[in-house]
C-alpha cells in the first residue's frame, strides 16, 4: 500500500501566508494536504513531478455570479483554467437562491441565467442542486438582499414594509441555517436603490448571531462613493458584522482619483470593525447596459442584448452610429442588454489592487455572449501582469491577496493555506509563463501557464485540459470562532 494517494514532486512551494517561497514536496490523501516538506522516500498511487514550478493554495474567486452557471456547466472551466478551486457566489443583491421564477428575473439578476434556471424555492434545495451537480469548484453562497425584494414586493422602487421585511428575514432565516455565508446587496441598481439603510439593517441585524457577514455593490461607485462607504460601515457598526466591500472601484470619468480618499476611510475603520474589499484587476467595469452610465467620453462595448445577440461585442458608438440615433437611444433600443465600460483610472486601479487588504474577485459574467475578459483571465493577470511584469506587488503577496486573505474573510474553515490537514485545493503554475491571454477584443480564452489544479485532492484541471473528474463541494458556513479570526486581520 502506497504512502499517499498524490505527490508532488519538486515545486516551490507558496504557502498563501505571503512569505517566501520553499522548495518541497505536498504529499495528499483523502482530500487534504497529508505531508509538507521532505517527502525523500516515501510512494504514492501517483507521482507529479512539478518540474520547480510554484505550488500554491488554489485561488478563492471573492466574487463571482457563477450561482447557476456552476450547474449548467459544472465543469466551470472560466475558473478551473485560472487555477480558481473556490467561488463565492451570491453577489451584488441577486442570487440564483431562494426563488422560483415565473416571469423575467428583475435587473440585474437577469445577469446570472434565465427564468427557468431560478428554481430554488428553498435555500436548501440549491444546496442539494449543487451537490447533485459536483461542480469542478467549491461554493460558498450569499443571498441577496434584491432577490428577497423581488420575493416579497409586488415592485422594487419602494420601500419594503415591516410584513414583506418579515417575510424576507424568514427567508434569509432558512438560507443561513441551511450554510449560506451572509447577505449581499447591490443597492446601486433600481431594483434596490429605493431601500434605505433602515431596511439593509433591518435584514443584516440577525447575521451577527449566525455568524454570517454581509457584501455590498455599494449604492454609489461614482460621484458619491466616499457617501456609500460611510454608509457601509455604519451597518457593520451598527449590527456588528464583518462587511465586504464588492468591486472596490472609482467609477466614472468625473470621478477617478478618489481611490486614495477610499482606501484611506476603509483602513481606518478597520482598526475598530471587521472591513474587507476586493476589485478585479482591470480599468474596465461590466453589467447590464445602464443608459445612467452612457457617457461619450468612454468606450462602452455590448456583451448581449436580447433583441439583437448578433451585436455583442460591437461598440454602443459604432451602433448608434450605423442606426443614426444617439448613443442613449442605441442603449435604450438594445435593451435588456449588458455592457462593458471602460470607466476607470488605471492609477485608481492599481492603489486598490495594490492596497494589502484587497482581495481578487473576477465579478465574472459567464452568461453574457462576449464577456469582458476578467472572466478568463483575473487571476492570471494579476500573476503575470500586475506582479511579474509591472511588479506591483511580489509574487508571495499576490497568491496571499487571493488565498488565505479571502479564506479568512469568508470563513472558509482549513482552505487557503498548504498546510498539513488543510483541504488539499492547489494549483500548479509556472510564474515565468503564467498569463491572462483573454483580452477585451477576444475575451473567451483560456490562461497560459496553469499546469495543474486541484480540487479536494481530485486532479482537476492538467496540461491545459480539464481532465474530467470533479471534486467541488457546496462548503456551508462554519462558526467563527472555528473559521479564522474575522476581525483585525493580521495582514502584512
Ligand atoms: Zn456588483
Ligand atoms: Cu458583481
Amino acid at each position: 500500500m502506497p504512502d499517499f494517494e498524490t505527490l508532488i514532486q519538486n515545486v516551490f512551494v507558496l504557502d498563501g501566508s505571503g512569505t517566501e517561497p520553499k522548495k518541497a514536496s505536498v504529499a495528499i490523501t483523502a482530500g487534504r494536504i497529508a505531508q509538507v516538506g521532505d517527502t525523500g522516500g516515501c510512494s504514492a498511487e501517483k507521482t507529479i513531478d512539478g518540474d520547480d514550478r510554484v505550488l500554491a493554495p488554489g485561488f478563492v474567486d471573492a466574487h463571482s455570479h457563477d450561482d447557476l452557471y456552476l450547474i449548467r456547466s459544472p465543469q466551470m472551466l472560466p475558473k478551473l483554467s485560472q487555477g480558481v478551486t473556490t467561488v463565492i457566489v451570491g453577489n451584488c443583491g441577486i442570487s440564483g437562491s431562494p426563488t422560483e421564477l415565473e416571469k423575467d428575473p428583475p435587473h440585474p439578476a437577469n445577469l446570472l441565467g434565465q427564468t427557468d434556471e431560478f428554481r430554488y424555492a428553498q435555500f436548501s434545495e440549491y444546496v442539494k442542486a449543487v451537490a447533485a451537480a459536483v461542480p469542478a469548484v467549491n461554493v460558498a453562497a450569499f443571498v441577496g438582499h434584491t432577490t428577497l425584494r423581488s420575493n416579497h414586493m409586488d415592485r422594487l422602487d419602494r420601500e419594503a414594509t415591516p410584513h414583506e421585511l418579515a417575510a424576507m428575514r424568514a427567508q434569509l432565516a432558512e438560507a443561513l441555517a441551511h450554510g449560506a455565508i451572509g447577505l449581499s446587496t447591490g443597492l446601486a441598481y433600481k431594483s434596490a436603490h429605493s431601500a434605505s439603510e433602515e431596511e439593509v439593517a433591518a435584514l443584516a441585524e440577525p447575521l451577527n448571531a449566525a455568524g454570517a457577514i454581509y457584501a455590498t455593490h455599494m449604492r454609489s461607485e461614482g460621484e458619491h462613493v466616499l457617501d456609500a462607504i460611510q454608509e457601509t460601515l455604519r451597518l457593520g457598526d451598527r449590527c456588528k458584522i464583518p462587511i465586504v466591500v464588492s468591486h472596490l472601484k472609482c467609477g466614472g470619468m468625473d470621478n477617478w482619483h478618489q481611490s486614495g480618499e477610499m482606501l484611506r476611510l476603509l483602513q481606518t475603520a478597520n482598526t475598530t470593525q471587521a472591513v474587507g474589499w476586493d476589485c478585479y484587476p482591470y480599468a474596465a467595469s461590466s453589467t447590464i447596459l445602464d443608459p445612467r452610465q452612457v457617457d461619450d467620453r468612454i468606450q462602452i462595448t455590448v456583451t448581449w442584448s436580447d433583441q439583437f445577440p448578433a451585436l455583442a461585442g460591437q461598440p454602443l458608438s459604432s451602433i448608434a452610429k450605423k442606426w443614426g440615433v444617439s448613443p442613449l437611444e442605441a442603449a435604450a433600443r438594445l435593451q435588456p442588454a449588458g455592457a462593458i465600460y471602460h470607466s476607470m483610472s488605471e492609477n485608481d486601479v492599481r492603489a486598490i489592487l495594490a492596497n494589502p487588504f484587497t482581495m481578487i474577485g473576477s465579478d465574472g459574467l459567464p452568461n453574457d455572449i462576449f464577456p469582458h475578459p476578467r472572466l478568463w483571465g483575473t487571476f492570471p493577470r494579476v500573476l503575470g501582469h500586475y506582479s511579474r511584469d509591472e511588479q506591483l506587488f511580489s509574487l508571495p503577496e499576490a497568491v496571499r491577496k487571493m488565498t488565505s486573505l479571502p479564506a479568512q474573510r469568508f470563513g472558509l474553515h482549513n482552505r487557503g493555506w498548504i498546510k498539513e490537514g488543510f483541504a488539499a485545493d492547489l494549483v500548479l503554475f509556472d510564474p515565468t509563463t503564467v498569463r491572462d491571454e483573454a483580452t477585451f477584443s477576444d475575451p473567451v480564452r483560456p490562461a497560459d501557464g496553469i499546469e495543474a489544479v486541484w480540487v479536494n485532492g481530485v486532479l482537476s484541471y492538467h496540461k491545459q485540459t480539464p481532465t474530467g473528474r470533479r471534486g467541488g463541494r457546496f462548503l456551508p458556513r462554519q462558526p467563527r470562532n472555528n473559521a479564522n479570526s474575522t476581525t483585525q486581520d493580521q495582514t502584512k
